[in-house]
């Protein structure tokens, strides 16, 4: 297990690439399962969760290369319909290849999630998806299984807009027979990447960004090529780095209608942000941080991936700022950890109470999360001293070496190897 050792207080400058979306690829390498061939997915990031969905689609016999951002999945010859436990513990968007597999082949055989670092994720949402578009679902020690002749296109309804199940009920919807219609589906930028994938292999949908999509299923796909969008989160995260140093950097790539809930809340704390089609530009030398307050929101809300980073910027502001977590109300894990950093934060239910301090102060740290070791290393960055976040493998599920894009901007930061982290 890796670690970072980071000697905080320097400030950034330059400029930074933002690469593809974790979340986009996610969904766009299972719904290439969708057709027969060559499909290839452009800017796709090379980070642990990737290579997680990599094994999990071989080992189905998806056949790939993957050179220069470029995936290339070779579709052609599948022959097993199951994800086992030992991918999708690592990787709850595993889950992803269950609307897929019983689209195209009326079969598929995936672990239960179960739960997650921060609390329980249900999958209740796919699973009712899958059924009422006429999947049999039963469970058999730990696994789901769904079977069907034949999908059948029909109305569904989330109660909650779900990503995750909104991504996987598309992907069933696409080869059902009749029409489909997804009320309250998720508005996320990965779904509407993973629409247009999909119209691209052939498919017949409308709505596409809006919470009410539209699918009339085709008899077939045929593979596609797609771009994979910018990575959001990783956008806002260096964005983040570049305020919580007071600095003034250029992040390149991102695209900004995805990102104006950030981008607000950070022109509202103090930073000026400049940015156009290519870049965004943030400047937060000698400003005052302001306490902003966030919700976390479905898209185009808040994230809620962005909210431990956004506590590690607020714990340096002038004043209390409150963060509140809708989505998931158990994910403050990066709490203590930020504590031993000298942020100052109260919890009440799932809002963090934090009154801005001077100064933190490097400490070991323990990555528990993805975003939550983002947390840590922004605070680290910012802190007085050495700060070693420890278990980065965490971040390396999500984040494309993050440390080498940090040094590229002047951050003395340092990835250690050893066993003993
Ligand atoms: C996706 C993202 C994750 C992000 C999350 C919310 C991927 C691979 N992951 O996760 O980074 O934090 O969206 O933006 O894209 N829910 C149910 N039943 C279900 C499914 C979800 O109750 O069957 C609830 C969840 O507990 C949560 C809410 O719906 O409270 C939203 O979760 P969802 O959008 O499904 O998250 P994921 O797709 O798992």
């Amino acid at each position: 297990m890796d670690k970072f050792i980071i000697h905080g207080g320097k400030k950034l400058k330059g400029t930074v690439q933002v690469s593809g979306a974790k979340n986009a690829s996610l969904a766009l390498m299972p719904a290439a399962l969708l057709n027969s061939g060559r499909n290839k997915l452009y800017n796709t990031p090379e980070l642990n969760d990737v290579y997680t969905m990599l094994k999990l689609l071989s080992q189905m016999g998806v056949k790939f290369s993957f050179s220069n951002h470029i995936l290339e999945l070779n579709t052609t010859e599948i022959n097993s319909f199951e994800a086992p436990y030992e991918h999708v513990k690592k990787m709850r968007a595993s889950i992803y290849v269950l609307g897929p597999l019983v689209a195209r082949y009326g079969y598929a055989k995936v672990s239960m999630p179960g739960g997650c670092a921060w609390g329980p994720r249900p999958v209740n949402l796919h699973l009712m998806a899958m059924e009422k578009l006429g999947a049999e679902i039963t469970f058999e020690q730990g696994y789901i299984i769904a079977s069907a002749n034949k999908l059948k296109g029909n109305y569904i309804n989330f109660d909650i807009p779900s990503v995750g199940a909104t991504g996987n009920t598309l992907m069933a919807a696409v080869l059902a027979k009749g029409n489909t219609i997804i009320n309250n589906a998720a508005c996320e930028p990965e779904i509407t990447n993973l629409c247009n994938f999909l119209i691209k292999m052939g498919a017949k949908i409308e709505g596409v960004g809006t919470s009410i999509i539209e699918v009339e299923g085709v008899d077939e796909l045929h593979p596609a090529d797609i771009e994979t969008i910018p990575d959001r989160i990783e956008a806002g995260t260096l964005l983040i780095a570049g305020a919580i140093t007071r600095s003034n950097i250029k992040v390149i790539g991102g695209i900004t209608n995805h990102l104006h809930s950030i981008l607000s809340k950070l022109e509202d704390s103090g930073c000026k942000l400049f940015y156009n089609k290519e870049s965004i530009e943030i400047n937060s030398e000698n400003i005052e941080i302001k306490p902003i307050d966030v919700t976390t929101a479905v898209f185009p809300g808040f994230p809620t991936d962005m909210q431990a980073q956004w506590m590690a910027y607020m714990s340096l502001a002038v004043g209390t700022s409150n963060v509140t977590d809708t989505i998931y109300k158990d994910r403050f894990n990066h709490v203590p950890e930020l504590v031993r950093l000298g942020v100052d934060i109260v919890m009440n239910e799932n809002t963090a109470r934090i009154v801005g301090v001077e100064k933190l102060k490097g400490a070991k740290v323990m990555s528990t999360d993805l975003r939550a070791s983002a947390s840590l290393v922004l605070a680290g960055l910012a802190a007085e001293g050495v700060t070693e976040v420890l278990r980065v493998y965490h971040i390396d599920r999500g984040y494309q070496r993050i440390e080498e894009k940090l040094k590229e901007l002047g951050a003395d930061i340092e990835r250690v190897e050893g066993s003993e982290y």
